[in-house]
């Protein structure tokens, strides 16, 4: 009798969810692929040979006194240039069922422009890509991951609004090479950091600093050329090569620091992410409306004649609306919002932390990653599947990069831990209905991480810088994760 009972409680407990049993593990559905990234500057090297013409980072990175930390530079990177195999035999280890990486266009176009195809840049590529096809994994190719020819920064990088020609005509010339194997593209590799850190705030290349002008005139070329981009695959490519393409955005949780914070903090996901999202996936198209109107009638009060927002003409709106097949989404973090109008000092200096009128900042209780940017927070993560769900109607979405970052070592517990429960809150996602269709870790292997050249490792993969053919060696996460593809499954 005592057994029935016992039994019956734990019936009864378990039905009534008042103890939740725990789950041991949860599954991806079959369909869903896994993959890792990188982008060209970040592994390839060989920065002048074959061809291959000087671009924003080998220009920053050679400038003395130097600005990236160590005096680091992307001139010998991972030796991927040379060290291809070994990349997609590590992919193969992984058991992965795609792998992205970018495109230079410095090493296809050497002038910028199409009069002239590199034949030994292509040729690397054409390796690459049949090396990867050789053994099933697919190619997912990014056309720009901010590595733009130096000739053209000279001419005004993204402020200039001819670039929209100059990226289509390298975007035919890509799709022309490569698009009889390559049937996953993305044009633009984290827009709002392209035109926000490069031309406003200098934290990345070519490290302009004109905060409130600069970045706005980028914005507005930037999605005007991966629309042209996407129209003339669209249109001339996708029949006869059968591939999709879309854009990738960063996008970060912004938490409202309390209730009365809630319209600051929805103001700031705008600013950040929403200037991409809400030309190109709501039904409305443009640049948000609080864009819009913040901008204008900050730049009245400066005493401007009209916004420093670039506007869209009508059928620009038409042209950017709807250009991506899918949601690429990068992620990593989240940070705290507060309303603040004064960042620097009201209606005095236009800069875009002004027109935002928002200060963020992160809870120091929150774990950090080497990267002083980089706090864990899944959470946040699961508040933006459910955002994207609702506000764009559902688009399927690629997570086309998440990964934290060490400042070394192969048993990289932390690293585990932050894939496990990254991977925990998609699921929960897509249990309520987020179609979400494929996972990258960023990275495969580390790499150069911009302007805190390789002293931050996001790689899977351990590389060693001392060694000429930089040498890579699998972390722990790099077992975990394998397993994690293997299975389709999350253990607990
Ligand atoms: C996103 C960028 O696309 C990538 O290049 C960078 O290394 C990672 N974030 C980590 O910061």
């Amino acid at each position: 009798l005592y057994q029935l009972v016992f039994y019956g409680v734990c019936f009864y407990l378990a039905e009534s969810k008042i103890v939740k049993p725990r789950q041991e593990t949860r599954k991806f559905p079959d369909g869903m692929l896994f993959g890792a990234a990188t982008a060209a500057y970040q592994i390839e090297g060989a920065w002048n040979v074959d061809g291959k013409s000087e671009n924003i980072w080998d220009r920053l990175s050679h400038q003395e006194p130097c600005v990236i930390k160590e005096c680091h530079t992307g001139d010998i990177a991972g030796n991927s240039y040379y060290s291809y195999k070994r990349d997609v035999e590590m992919l193969r280890e992984l058991g992965l069922d795609f792998y992205r990486f970018s495109l230079s266009w410095s090493r296809i176009l050497p002038t910028s422009f199409p009069d002239k195809i590199n034949a030994k840049g292509v040729q690397y590529y054409n390796n690459l890509i049949n090396e990867l096809l050789k053994y099933n994994i697919q190619p997912m190719v990014t056309l720009y991951h901010w590595d733009l020819p130096q000739k053209l920064q000279d001419l005004g990088g993204w402020t200039n609004p001819l670039i929209i020609d100059w990226f289509t005509d390298y975007s035919r010339v890509v799709f022309e090479l490569f698009g009889d194997r390559v049937k996953y593209w993305f044009t633009i590799n984290e827009a709002r950091q392209i035109c926000y850190e490069g031309y406003g705030t200098g934290g990345l290349a070519p490290m302009y600093n004109i905060s409130g002008y600069a970045e706005y005139l980028c914005y507005k070329n930037i999605l005007l050329a991966h629309a042209k981009a996407y129209h003339l695959y669209n249109d001339e490519y996708r029949s006869k090569q059968g591939g999709i393409i879309g854009i990738v955005t960063f996008v970060t949780w912004y938490e409202p620091e309390s209730e009365e914070h809630s319209e600051a903090a929805e103001d700031m996901r705008q600013f950040d992410w929403g200037v991409y999202a809400n030309p190109i996936f709501s039904k409305k198209g443009d640049f948000p409306q609080v864009m819009k109107d913040r901008i204008a009638l900050k730049s009245m009060a400066q005493g401007f004649p009209r916004s420093r927002l670039p506007q869209f003409t009508p059928e620009e709106v038409e042209l950017v609306k709807g250009t991506s097949d899918f949601f690429g989404l990068n992620h990593y973090t989240t940070s705290l919002v507060y309303r603040n109008e004064s960042v620097n000092g009201y209606y005095v200096s236009p800069s875009q932390s002004d027109d935002v009128g928002v200060i963020t900042y992160k809870d120091s209780s929150w774990e950090s990653a080497a990267s002083s940017w980089l706090k864990v927070v899944p959470w946040g993560l699961y508040k933006i599947l459910t955002k994207i769900r609702e506000d764009y109607d559902n688009p399927p979405i690629f997570i086309t990069e998440n990964g934290f970052s060490t400042l070394g070592g192969l048993e990289d517990d932390r690293r585990v831990a932050y894939y496990r429960n990254y991977l925990d809150v998609i699921l929960d996602a897509m249990e309520e209905g987020s179609d979400i269709r494929a996972y990258t870790a960023w990275s495969l292997m580390d790499n150069f991480e911009w302007d805190n050249g390789y002293t931050e490792r996001f790689g899977l993969y351990e590389v060693d810088y001392e060694s000429p053919e930089r040498t890579r060696t699998p972390r722990k996460s790099a077992y975990v994760y394998k397993e994690i593809v293997r299975t389709h499954t999350l253990d607990h």
